[in-house]
């Protein structure tokens, strides 16, 4: 498959089409770290509310660091999964300690952080710092797979560390982040898990090849463990 049609297509209809959200009107690396982990378990509509929250008693790295656990896990009450803000405080008192409380702009050093594995670091490198990395989440297998009419098993951390791969090697150098969140943005809005995809909506069915051999609901490929 090649992808490289496929970019400028998606970051056209990402201009027209991007929701505005609080994390992307101010892409401060802080910000986009907190939105990225919330994200991780709850749909954007409703992260906003929690993320407006956690930034005001929370504004910065070192008041994460600071505040007494069970705060934090109340302004985290209702998102779940717990550790998640548990490991966010981690890695604050690890960057106040290493960093001087500074979000390093480099994906090695963030890949090394509690909680933050190859899609969030890709995340934070691409749209806080505009870093040519991937973020390779579900949302962004199932877009891809369908693109190339493949019948990958996406549960395969093969599957996965191969894309991450390949999108490495074509991530457009001038608008990084606006290409993994247009893929994002395709796959909430569009390219959508279960049931049909909108694919009379989508920017790139043109080029799809899943769709071209009516495979765009067989794709994709999630065996039962
Ligand atoms: N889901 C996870 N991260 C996202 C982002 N930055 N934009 C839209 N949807 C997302």
């Amino acid at each position: 498959y090649n992808y490289s049609d496929t970019i400028e297509y998606l970051l056209d209809w990402y201009d027209l089409n991007a929701r505005i959200l609080p994390w992307r009107s101010n892409p401060k690396p802080y910000f986009v770290w907190i939105s990225e982990i919330m994200l991780q378990q709850t749909r954007v509509e409703a992260v906003k509310a929690y993320f407006e929250r956690f930034i005001k008693d929370l504004p910065d790295i070192k008041a994460l660091a600071e505040v007494p656990e069970e705060k934090l896990l109340k302004l985290w009450e209702g998102l779940g999964y717990y550790n998640r803000a548990r490991n966010l405080q981690k890695a604050a008192k690890h960057l106040l300690e290493d960093y001087d409380g500074v979000m390093p702009a480099d994906y090695q050093a963030l890949l090394k952080l509690p909680g933050i594995g190859t899609y969030t670091a890709g995340a934070i490198a691409s749209i806080a710092f505009q870093i040519p990395e991937p973020a390779v989440d579900g949302n962004v297998l199932r877009v891809m797979k369908r693109l190339a009419n493949s019948f990958d098993d996406i549960t395969s951390s093969k599957v996965k560390s191969t894309l991450e791969q390949d999108l490495r090697e074509i991530m457009p150098l001038e608008r990084p982040g606006d290409f993994n969140q247009a893929i994002m943005e395709l796959g909430a809005t569009v390219c959508i898990p279960g049931g049909k995809p909108l694919c009379q909506k989508c920017p790139v069915v043109h080029l799809c090849q899943g769709y071209k051999n009516k495979n765009e609901m067989k794709i994709p490929v999630k065996p039962e463990k």
